[in-house]
């Protein structure tokens, strides 16, 4: 078995090579000044018969990341690899996944159509709609970073009396695989309107928050204003401390300010997107993930 580190993976990549005992492979790469990608992999031959494994996530520049994508897969095939897996550790357009207005192009399907077309298999990590992952064809399976975040926090932090918060109803099944590993209680925000303000406000259905520490998790961190707003409510009903954790870390712009400001202590990812924020790594469940294929 090869893994084929893609350039938004490096990390990642070598660590699911060592638990697979795979050999990796580093590609070359640049960009061109017009823009476009260049990718070279040495002695290419020896990956004639093998399987294959390509690791490259869809951030920073999610077009750049679709193109080295395909452009690996090509080489592999090119040089008659026998299986090739796609891991794709964070899913870019994922949240593109249905079309909200008439005329919308659905771009999760066109990505997913055109990477499972290449692959033998595909892997994803917390597809932002899990059910999505049937866009890749048959052979696709998206797994959870959520039993990773659970142990990490486990081993690292004691937590006077936890509690496990989705920042929207769409994150309660995180929740609830995050809080059942630290044997926690776990719920999640509902958003509330106000008609004359429009100021919007945040409950926690039937738990109280007050002197708690809370754990905040999501999929996706993108702007921070999702988080940063369940964070500002769960302080006023009286959390002591919060911790901020998600699958994949974009956080554009003022997202850790935003963030910060707003009463969170810390904020963990994984390396889904390899960045500051990666305290966790999925290289475990997704190296399970391939050993079954
Ligand atoms: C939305 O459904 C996702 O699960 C995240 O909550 C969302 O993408 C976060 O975005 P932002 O950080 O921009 O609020």
């Amino acid at each position: 078995m090869i893994v084929v580190a893609g350039p938004a993976s490096p990390m990642l990549s070598a660590k699911i090579a060592d638990l697979l005992d795979a050999k990796l492979i580093t590609p070359s790469f640049k960009t061109f000044p017009d823009g476009e990608s260049y990718i070279r992999i040495d002695n290419p031959k020896t990956l004639k018969g093998e399987t294959v494994v390509i690791v490259n996530t869809m951030y920073p520049d999610q077009n750049r990341r679709v193109i080295e994508l395909l452009l690996m897969a090509s080489i592999a095939r090119d040089y008659d690899c026998d299986k090739l897996y796609t891991v794709v550790p964070y899913m870019a357009y994922a949240r593109q996944d249905k079309r909200f207005l008439e005329g919308e192009a659905i771009s999760l399907k066109v990505l997913a159509e055109i990477i499972g077309k290449v692959s033998d298999k595909v892997v994803t990590v917390d597809l932002h709609s899990p059910e999505t992952i049937s866009f890749f064809g048959k052979n696709a399976t998206n797994v959870t970073a959520m039993n990773d975040i659970g142990n990490f926090l486990s081993e690292n932090y004691s937590f006077k009396n936890p509690l496990v918060i989705g920042p929207d109803q769409g994150a309660l099944e995180y929740a609830k695989t995050v809080a059942n590993i630290l044997g926690a209680e776990y719920s999640y925000c509902e958003k509330m309107r106000d008609r004359y303000t429009g100021e919007i406000t945040m409950s926690v259905k039937d738990i109280d928050v007050k002197n708690r520490d809370v754990i905040i998790v999501d999929d996706i961190i993108s702007t921070g204003g999702t988080v940063a707003l369940a964070s500002t409510n769960l302080r006023k009903m009286g959390a002591t401390n919060i911790v901020a954790c998600c699958t994949h870390a974009l956080m554009v712009g003022e997202a850790e300010h935003k963030i910060i400001s707003s009463g969170v202590s810390e904020i963990l990812s994984t390396d889904t997107i390899e960045c500051k924020y990666t305290r966790i790594s999925v290289a475990k469940t997704i190296a399970s993930e391939i050993r079954k294929l």
